[in-house]
């Protein structure tokens, strides 16, 4: 068939010039982010507190020909966050993207979860997702653009035993962007949410589906019967930082293989996912 220039855009390099910046990119879905969109010819800059997993993504990318750079920070670290980011746009002259997706999460009984537990999963959750916001949002106001993505969970409205800590802050980051994406609109800034489900990751299967019977159950209650590849996650996620979603803010897109949808009690085998 052939192509129509007016309807489908070449995506290939849509990001030539521009410069991302993923907390977490040392890793899992972050660093599958960081990848994507240095595939589409950006730059970007991973951001994590260890230095080892951000030196492999840096390699990793400039060994395929991207544009790479890390930082190595906390981002329960608010003033080093706005140094690492301020000096991001020193160094490259602008930030056009930024991917809230460092997370912290251990499965614990909400009884049993001490203040010093549930203020690690804020901290490093929320407050890291407001900080490097915040940092960034100074400058992609200034100059009028900017995509803000943040990497939550369906549990953020539907909740799920055992991560209070982690789905009140998911929650808190749905209001964030939501509050955000309202108060930026008309000066060029969105901001918006990717919901991933299950997906092939050490630092989420490690956390939440450690065993092979956890695995198998999480499995049970995807209606699309496979976890997700932190490549699928990646492709969603760069395009909602994309100029094809240019006018979508404050949104929430979710990419779980319909797990969250999927919850009902199904009682007659022939409508059984
Ligand atoms: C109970 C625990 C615990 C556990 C830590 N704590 N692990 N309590 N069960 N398994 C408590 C500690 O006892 C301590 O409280 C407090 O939490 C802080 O612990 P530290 O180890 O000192 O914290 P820190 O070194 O800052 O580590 C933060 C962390 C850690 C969140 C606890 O796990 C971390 O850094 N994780 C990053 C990687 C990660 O978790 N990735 C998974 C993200 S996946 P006390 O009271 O004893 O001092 C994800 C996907 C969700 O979020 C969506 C899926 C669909």
């Amino acid at each position: 068939m052939k192509e129509n220039a007016l309807l489908v855009p070449d995506i290939r390099e849509e990001f030539a010039g521009k410069i991302a910046v993923v907390t977490g990119g040392g890793s899992g879905i972050g660093r599958a982010i960081a990848a994507r969109y240095a595939a589409a010819g950006g730059k970007v800059i991973v951001i994590g507190r260890r230095e080892e997993p951000l030196q492999e993504t840096v390699r990793l990318i400039t060994d395929a020909g991207g544009s790479a750079d890390y930082i190595s920070c906390d981002v329960r670290d608010a003033q080093g966050m706005a140094d690492a980011i301020n000096s991001v746009v020193e160094r490259e002259g602008r930030i056009d993207a930024l991917v809230n997706n460092a997370a912290g999460n251990f499965i614990v009984p909400g009884e049993d979860l001490s203040p010093n537990g549930w203020k690690a999963v804020i901290d490093i959750v929320l407050n890291g997702t407001f900080y490097a916001t915040h940092a960034a949002a100074q400058h992609m106001l200034a100059a009028g653009s900017g995509s803000i993505l943040n990497v939550i969970a369906s549990y953020a409205w539907h909740g799920h035993p055992g991560t209070v800590h982690s789905a009140a802050a998911k929650g808190g980051i749905v209001a964030m962007t939501r509050t955000l994406a309202v108060e930026w609109a008309a000066r060029g800034v969105r901001v918006n949410c990717i919901a991933p489900g299950p997906t092939e990751t050490e630092g989420a299967g490690a956390a939440l589906w450690g065993t092979e019977s956890a695995r198998e159950k999480v499995l049970s209650g995807v209606p699309a019967g496979r976890f997700a590849s932190p490549a699928e996650i990646a492709e969603s996620a760069n395009y909602l930082l994309s100029p094809r979603a240019d006018y979508v803010t404050g949104e929430v897109m979710v990419v779980d293989g319909g797990q969250w949808l999927g919850k009902s009690v199904y009682t007659d085998e022939r409508v059984k996912a």
